[in-house]
C-alpha cells in the first residue's frame, strides 16, 4: 500500500504578526518546516510533497532538497492547497497523509498509527483527534447520535454550543487517494472564502462513508503553531521532551524548565547542566562536563571533563580537562587544548592555545598560536588589527607572558622567553630571552631557573 505525504506550509501565518514567515521561524533550533517534513518523511518512509506559496525560497531552502514543492498560487485554502498536488500525485499513492505544516511536535509514531488504521478501517478518511479544554482555535468534531463524525467545524462558524464540543481535529488526515481527488473540487467556499480541507468529513458523510479517527493521548503533540503563544507552548513543550531524553541518557539536568537544547546537539554521560545554560547549534559535548549556571555554547565542541562557568562559547573546540570562566567569551575558531584555563572577562579568537596554556584574567588573545604550558598575565592583550589587516601572533610553548603585556601583531615570541608586567612588544623575542619596557626591548638571556 504505497503512501504519500502532503504538507501544507503556504499560509501566510498572518497571526503571528511577523515579516519572517511562519514556517520559518525557529524552534528547537531549526525552522518549524523542518519539524513537519522529517516527521512526514519517518511515517512514510519517502519524502513529502510541500505545499508552499509564490516567494517561498527561504522555505524551500529549509524544507531540504529532497521534497517535492507544489505551488498555490492564491491561498485560498487547506482544501485548495490539497488541491495542488493533485496533477503531480493523482494514480502515484493509494493513500494521502495530509499534514499541517505548523504542528511540528507530532510523532512519527502517532501518523504511523493514523495510517494503519486508515489502511485496515473501511474509512474514506482517518483524522487525528484530541480531547482537550485548550482549543487553539482547533476545529471542533461533529459526532451523530450514534457517535459517527459527521462535520469538522471551524471554530469561526462554530455555534455556541459547537464551541464548548472538547474534541478538537488536530491537523492530519489520512485519505484514500481516489476518494480525496475527486472530493476536493467539491469543495464549498466557506463564509471566509476559502475551501476548508475539513468540510472533507461533511462530504464523506452526504455520501454515506465512514469516517474514523485516531485520538492522541498525549495533549502536546497536537499544539498547531497559529501565533507567538503557541509558539512559546510547544518550546516548551520540546524542551521538556528533549531534556527527559537526555536525563533518560544519563545527563543530570538541574532545572529543566530552564535548561536550553537544540534539537541535534549531543551530550555525553554523567555531564552536569547547570540553570540557564543553552546548548545550540551544531554543538556536541563530552561526558563528565559541568556546563552552567548561565552558559551559552553554539556551534562547538567540548570535550570530556571540562567546566564551563557563567561564558558565551561560539564556534570553538574544546579538548578534555578544560577549564572555562566564569565571564569568559570564545568566538570563531577557538581552540583550546587539553587542560587549558582560561579564567574570568578572558576572550578568545580564531587561535589555538595548546595543552596546559593559562590565561587567568582579564585578556584578549586574537589570531594567535600558544604552545603548551604558556603563561598569559593578566591584562594581555593581543594587538592583532592594525587598522586594515588581522595580523598573527605566534607565541612558543613554556612562555611567560607578563601582565598587562600589548603583544603587537605580527609578532613571534621564542620558546621559553618571557615580557616584563606593563612592556609593549613590537619586535620579536628570541627564545630563552627577557623583553621589557615600552617599546620592549630584549635586556637578556634568561638563565636556567630564572
Ligand atoms: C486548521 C484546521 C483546523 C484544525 C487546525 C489544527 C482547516 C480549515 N482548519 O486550522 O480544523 O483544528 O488546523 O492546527 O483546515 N495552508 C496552506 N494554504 C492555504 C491555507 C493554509 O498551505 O491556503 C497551510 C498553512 O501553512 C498551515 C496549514 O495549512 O500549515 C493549516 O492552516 P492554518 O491557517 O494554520 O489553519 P488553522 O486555522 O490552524
Ligand atoms: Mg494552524
Amino acid at each position: 500500500m504505497k503512501v504519500k505525504a502532503v504538507v501544507l506550509a503556504a499560509g501566510l501565518g498572518t497571526r503571528m504578526k511577523s515579516s519572517l514567515p511562519k514556517m520559518l521561524h525557529p524552534l528547537g533550533g531549526r525552522p518549524l518546516i523542518a519539524w513537519a517534513v522529517e516527521v512526514a518523511r519517518m511515517a512514510t518512509g519517502a519524502s513529502p510533497a510541500l505545499i508552499v506559496g509564490p516567494e517561498s525560497g527561504d522555505l524551500r531552502e529549509a524544507a531540504g532538497g529532497t521534497c517535492e514543492f507544489i505551488l498555490q498560487e492564491e491561498r485560498l485554502g487547506t482544501g485548495h492547497a490539497v488541491l495542488q498536488a493533485a496533477n503531480d500525485l493523482r494514480g502515484k499513492a493509494d493513500q494521502i497523509l495530509v499534514l499541517n505544516g505548523d504542528m511540528p511536535l507530532i510523532q512519527a509514531g502517532t501518523l504511523k498509527r493514523l495510517i494503519e488504521q486508515q489502511i485496515s478501517h473501511s474509512a474514506v478518511m482517518t483524522l487525528l483527534t484530541t480531547n482537550s479544554d485548550q482549543a487553539r482555535g482547533f476545529g471542533r468534531i461533529l459526532r451523530d447520535a450514534k457517535g459517527e463524525i459527521e462535520a469538522i467545524i471551524e471554530e469561526a462558524q462554530a455555534t455556541p454550543e459547537q464551541l464548548l464540543l472538547r474534541e478538537l481535529n488536530v491537523g492530519a488526515y489520512c485519505c484514500q487517494a481516489e476518494w480525496l481527488w475527486q472530493n476536493l473540487t467539491k469543495l464549498p467556499l466557506s463564509p471566509k472564502g476559502e475551501y476548508y480541507l475539513t468540510d472533507l468529513a461533511a462530504l464523506a458523510r452526504a455520501d454515506g462513508e465512514r469516517i474514523s479517527n485516531v485520538e492522541i493521548s498525549s495533549p502536546d503533540e497536537s499544539i498547531g503553531i497559529n501565533t507567538r503563544l503557541h509558539l512559546s507552548q510547544a518550546e516548551r513543550a520540546l524542551r521538556q521532551r528533549i531534556n527527559n531524553a537526555w536525563m533518560e541518557r544519563g545527563v543530570t539536568i538541574i532545572d529543566p524548565d530552564a535548561t536550553y537544547i537544540d534539537w541535534n546537539v549531543e551530550v555525553g554521560v554523567d555531564s552536569v547542566l547547570l540553570p540557564n545554560t543553552h546548548l545550540l547549534g551544531t554543538t556536541s559535548i563530552g561526558g563528565g562536563c559541568t556546563l552552567g549556571p548561565n552558559t551559552i555554547i553554539r556551534d562547538s565542541r567540548v570535550g570530556e571533563e571540562c567546566t564551563i562557568l557563567s561564558s558565551v562559547i561560539e564556534g570553538a573546540l574544546i579538548e578534555d580537562q578544560v577549564e572555562i570562566g566564569p565571564f569568559a567569551h570564545l568566538r570563531e575558531g577557538a581552540h583550546l587544548g587539553r587542560g587549558v584555563h582560561m579564567g574570568n572577562f578572558g576572550e578568545v579568537k580564531n587561535s589555538h592555545l595548546e595543552a596546559g596554556v593559562k590565561m587567568g584574567h582579564f585578556s584578549y588573545i586574537g589570531d594567535a598560536h600558544i604552545g603548551e604550558n604558556t603563561n598569559i598575565g593578566a591584562g594581555t592583550i593581543t594587538c592583532n588589527f592594525d587598522g586594515v589587516h588581522k595580523n598573527v601572533t605566534e607565541i612558543g610553548a613554556d612562555v611567560f607572558i607578563g601582565s598587562d603585556t600589548m603583544l603587537v601583531a605580527p609578532l613571534k615570541i621564542g620558546r621559553g622567553a618571557r615580557t616584563g608586567a606593563g612592556s609593549v612588544v613590537t619586535k620579536d623575542v628570541p627564545e630563552d630571552s627577557l623583553a621589557v619596557g615600552v617599546p620592549a626591548r630584549v635586556i637578556r638571556k634568561l638563565e636556567k631557573g630564572d
